[in-house]
């Protein structure tokens, strides 16, 4: 039997944390499904990517939490919201979860801070890093779609846009990791 080595508290916070992990999950995939219905399959594997990538945040929370002698609970994942209307709307529901859910990193950070457990501390800072890294990627897929949506003449844009979207990293680039 391992000893426990996080709080009650932080054993909860980042209980609910991996379960949002795999709602976060739902909703890429959910969207994704969405987009290859309606033909974008670009963005269609860029978000199924993206729901994968999500899973993988849940299992390092679970494997913190078990490794720090705490005891995960697997809960029920809410449904997913209901589909966009465009793809413009999709890409501004992805950023407003994911800024949701930076919100939900900070709290687990602050209470790793208020706790001095350090640990939690360190492991909290590779899910920050990665929120900024989220969020700039599909900031960045906000302005391309502004650009290709400026033109409404042009289908092509779209089209373009959605070809582009099927290779576009998961990885958003930190200003410190540029090579100036
Ligand atoms: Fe795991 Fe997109 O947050």
């Amino acid at each position: 039997m391992k000893r426990k080595r996080i709080s009650d508290k932080m054993e909860k916070a980042l209980n609910d944390q991996m379960t949002r992990e795999a709602y976060q999950a739902q909703i890429y995939l959910s969207y994704a499904s969405w987009a290859e219905v309606n033909s974008f399959t670009g963005i269609a594997t860029f978000l199924y990517k993206h729901a994968h990538e999500e899973r993988e945040h849940m299992f390092k929370f679970l494997k913190y939490i078990n490794d720090r002698g705490g005891e995960t609970k697997i809960e029920a994942i809410k449904a997913p919201p209901a589909n966009p209307a465009n793809i413009g709307d999709c890409l501004n529901k992805v950023l407003d979860h994911e800024i949701g859910n930076s919100t939900h990193i900070d709290n687990i950070v602050n209470l790793a801070h208020q706790e001095k457990d350090w640990a939690s501390f360190n492991f909290g800072q590779y899910f920050v890093k990665e929120q900024i890294e989220e969020e700039a990627l599909i900031n960045g897929l906000l302005d391309k779609y502004d650009l290709a949506s400026s033109d409404k003449s042009k289908n092509v844009n779209f089209y373009q846009l959605d070809k582009d979207l099927s290779a576009a990293s998961q990885e958003g680039t930190l200003p410190r990791e540029e090579n100036f």
